[in-house]
């Protein structure tokens, strides 16, 4: 078993640079089935989901080359095969596998997504995307079968009723070589979804209007190889501005695209949280008393949920009472035990996360319950006075590039250690 122990209390100081997005990643990866020539991706993030992505490829006949952050993939070999268990299980964005496969064979046979328990997580707008396209979505047994009609998708008029990064994606993967033109109503804005549709483009789709809530595609009978260099990712960067508030002496984020972040450093703001923001870094300062706000979770471009774990650990440094309400995922509240564990004045409530502060945290023994509650458990672990031990660190190593490394870099005493 692996744990991740750190010494608290220490001074951080220095710079830090952000990987490449694994929102981005997870979904450029399966699209690349789509081209008929290699792809390579630039700034590709050493994370497990990468790993496992890179696995579930090369089993499917994919050729792969892999070095540092660049990842050459060779999608030609690809067979039409059922992947039914294995890493597939283990991640959520797996399902985009169901688009890509779709898109390119008109069938597909592929296990359920995994990934983290953020309560239910369901991928009807997904299933209802495809069947518009004229396929059929049946489950049978632990499988997802998919087929469209003479194995070929065509266009259709899709409004998803919710606003959702996964089924947007989807749909992209699955129209881009569709007959005749899809629209997406209602569609996600996040700037990983944008992300998807310039690769895609740059292998010769046609899609407009990628980043707005209304996606136009017009299909088109082949798409070639490209080279495309993915985007900074805005929650690791959003989490190491938390933890530059909460521990820091001056700490620089670079690869920060601010434009993506607008509502997190306004949220910041209003706590009192002294910053520069420059063009594609954030620098923050030694902060003195912050004060206590409310969080409201919202799709692209609100208050992402993925960094509402994240910041918690700051808004307990903070002076007076805030609540953290997340309309997306309700159930995104593994971290608040934990964080409770070690001191915190902090509670669940019927659907909202309830804390008062300032707070001074002790080291304890606690859990990485997901990805996100992961990393708000490693920047208490630094704030706290004495030694943290965090177990399930699998999740951490999922979405976090280099983490320990990167932290070691500014002074931290953090270490992973195998029992
Ligand atoms: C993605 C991100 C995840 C982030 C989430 C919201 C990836 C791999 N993961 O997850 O980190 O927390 O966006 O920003 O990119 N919903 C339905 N039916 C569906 C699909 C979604 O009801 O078919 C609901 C969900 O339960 C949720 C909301 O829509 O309440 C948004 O979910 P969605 O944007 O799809 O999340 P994911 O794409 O799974």
């Amino acid at each position: 078993m692996r744990k991740i122990i750190i010494n608290g209390g220490r001074p951080l100081k220095g710079k830090v640079t952000v990987s490449g997005a694994k929102n981005s990643v997870v979904a450029l990866i399966p699209a690349i089935i789509l081209a008929d020539g290699v792809v390579t991706l630039d700034g590709v993030p050493s994370i497990s989901d990468v790993d496992s992505l890179v696995d579930i490829m090369e089993t499917m006949g994919a050729t792969v080359r892999r070095d540092g952050e660049t990842l050459e993939i060779d999608p030609r070999g690809v067979q039409d095969m059922p992947m039914p268990f294995g890493k597939i299980n283990s991640l959520r964005a797996s399902y985009y596998f169901y688009g890509s496969l779709l898109g390119r064979f008109g069938q597909a046979i592929v296990g359920l997504p995994g990934g983290c328990d953020l309560g239910p997580r369901p991928i009807d707008l997904h299933l209802k995307a495809f069947e518009a396209m004229g396929a059929s979505t049946t489950y049978e047994g632990s499988n997802m079968h998919l087929v469209a009609e003479n194995k070929e998708l065509h266009g259709a008029h899709i409004y998803m009723d919710t606003v959702s990064v996964g089924a947007t994606i989807n749909t992209l993967l699955a129209a881009v070589k569709a007959t005749g033109r899809t629209v997406i109503e209602n569609a996600a804005r996040e700037p990983e979804i944008i992300d998807v549709a310039t690769l895609l483009n740059n292998m010769g789709a046609r899609i407009r209007g990628a980043g707005t809530d209304i996606i136009t595609i017009d299909g088109v009978t082949s798409l070639h190889g490209t080279r495309h260099q993915v985007i900074p990712d805005r929650i690791e960067a959003g989490t190491y501005i938390a933890l530059a508030a909460a521990v820091g002496e001056g700490i620089q984020i670079d690869n920060v695209l601010y434009e993506h972040l607008e509502s997190y450093l306004a949220k910041l703001e209003e706590m009192g949280v002294r910053m520069t923001v420059s063009e594609d870094s954030v620098f923050v300062e030694k902060q003195t008393e912050l004060k206590a706000v409310s969080v409201k979770t919202a799709p692209y471009p609100g208050f992402a949920t993925d960094l509402q774990q994240p910041i918690t650990p700051l808004l307990l440094t903070a002076k007076g009472t805030g609540r953290i309400m997340d309309t997306i995922y309700e159930k995104r509240i593994g971290h608040v035990a934990e964080l409770a564990k070690m001191g915190a004045d902090i509670s669940t409530r019927s659907n909202y996360i309830a804390y008062q502060g300032p707070n001074q945290l002790v080291g304890a023994a606690v859990k990485a319950t997901d990805l996100r509650a992961g990393a708000a458990m490693v920047i208490a672990g630094l704030m706290a006075s004495g030694q943290t031990e965090i177990t399930n660190v699998e999740f951490i190593l999922r979405g976090y590039s280099d983490i320990i490394e990167k932290l070691v870099n500014l002074g931290a005493d953090i270490q992973l250690i195998e029992e």
